[in-house]
């Protein structure tokens, strides 16, 4: 009788052919034609035109499909229960969105059992898988007490790739702001701190003024945490000036900036991390990407899926009205949702590198029905995404 372990054939590079055109996010040529790629053991091996392709133990043809990596979605908020289509619909007829709104899913989220805010963070992961996303980050913010911060952490580290605290949504109804800074910046930090890698503060009118800012990120750069902020969404707010002055990785956002908030995104390493669906659903005029890429900062695009003001986790749809709407190029909004939300968290450099289709970063691509990334805006609102891998295993 065989031994089955002699039998079994270990494949561990895999030759994927017939890609009619590859971004690979590479400087200098983010895009090629007519290219092939080897992956192996999960991570991207060799890149070239397929005529140069090596041999490997197996081999794929994609029959001119685009191959482009994967979405990284830096920015959402998805641990949550409720709905808020009445707050949508008041929108529509012509409601300001403010932060206020918040609370109403805190109280959602609060009745929830872990069963039920598992479920949805599953079913939207999936969502978003399915369209492309191979990277997604997810904050709390909905649960603003110890008890329902560390629950919401501890789910969200349980089905997403990072996690951010965000104690410092807003101040929950009938609680001194003061204690409540004092409370997100001692116990509830150090409850949720095994969960998340990741604190962000929500700097804006209505949810924390500059100084209750600061002390949150003071407290998060003490523990160790990486920074990020909300801020600039709603008005001229201290956030973007928050975001350079503790070297956040970004700050996200960005509707209403002052000359001198681009002049200081663009002197620093802070990305502008622009929310399409979430303008567009609060109807806030688009965050200035034109100025902020001409000016030279670096931006990330991202989908904000939260039940409030983007319930959308398609980040097609953002590279879409960021090209459309927003005065992106194709490769600018490409790189944006690729690797500038890679960039947003700190992981497009290096072995293992999200963001990009390059030797050494990790095979976490999507395959499109489409020959070019183009058709992302030459056919809006049209599903392209057809395969997704994650570090190299088809999903
Ligand atoms: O990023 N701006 C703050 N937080 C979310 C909205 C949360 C909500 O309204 O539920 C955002 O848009």
């Amino acid at each position: 009788m065989p031994d089955p372990e002699s039998e079994r054939v270990q494949v561990t590079s895999e030759l994927i052919t017939g890609i009619a055109e590859l971004t690979t996010n590479e400087p200098g040529r983010q895009r090629m034609d007519d290219a092939a790629l080897v992956i192996e053991n999960g991570i991207i091996a060799w890149v070239g035109s397929s005529k140069n392709a090596p041999a490997a133990d197996s081999a794929k043809d994609l029959d001119g499909c685009a191959v482009l990596p994967g979405w990284v979605d830096s920015h959402s908020h998805m641990v949550f229960a409720g709905d808020r289509t009445e707050e949508f619909e008041a929108r529509l007829a012509g409601k300001k969105y403010s932060a206020g709104g918040i609370n109403s899913t805190v109280e959602a989220t609060r009745a929830a059992t872990d069963d039920q805010l598992t479920t949805t963070l599953l079913r939207l992961r999936r969502e978003a898988l399915n369209d492309g996303t191979t990277w997604m980050e997810t904050k709390t913010g909905y649960g603003l007490d110890v008890e329902h911060e560390l629950r919401s952490a501890r789910i969200a580290s349980e089905v997403v790739d990072e996690v951010t605290f965000l104690g410092a949504h807003v101040v929950p109804r009938g609680v001194d702001a003061d204690e409540y800074v004092a409370l997100v910046t001692g116990p509830m930090l150090s409850a949720v701190r095994p969960y998340v890698q990741w604190m962000d503060v929500f700097a804006e009118r209505g949810a924390f003024d500059a100084d209750q800012s600061r002390a949150v990120l003071a407290a998060g750069k003490a523990a160790g945490l990486g920074l990020r902020v909300h801020g600039n969404q709603l008005g001229t707010g201290p956030g973007v000036q928050l975001a350079v002055e503790f070297g956040a990785a970004s700050v996200d956002h960005c509707n209403h900036l002052a000359a001198a908030d681009i002049d200081a995104l663009a002197s620093s390493d802070v990305v502008a991390t622009l929310l399409p669906a979430c303008d567009l659903c609060t109807r806030e005029p688009f965050a200035p990407a034109r100025d902020l890429l001409d000016a030279g900062a670096t931006i990330a695009l991202a989908s904000n899926c939260n039940p409030g003001t983007s319930y959308t986790t398609s980040m097609a749809f953002a590279v879409t009205t960021a090209v459309l709407q927003m005065g992106l190029t194709i490769d600018e909004a490409i790189w944006a949702a690729t690797k500038g939300g890679a960039t947003a968290l700190g992981r497009a450099e290096g072995s293992d590198a999200i963001g990009s289709l390059v030797v050494g970063a990790r095979a976490d691509l999507q395959v499109i029905a489409a020959p070019s990334v183009t058709h992302f805006a030459y056919r809006p609102g049209v599903r392209l995404t057809e395969a997704v891998w994650k570090s190299g295993v088809p999903v």
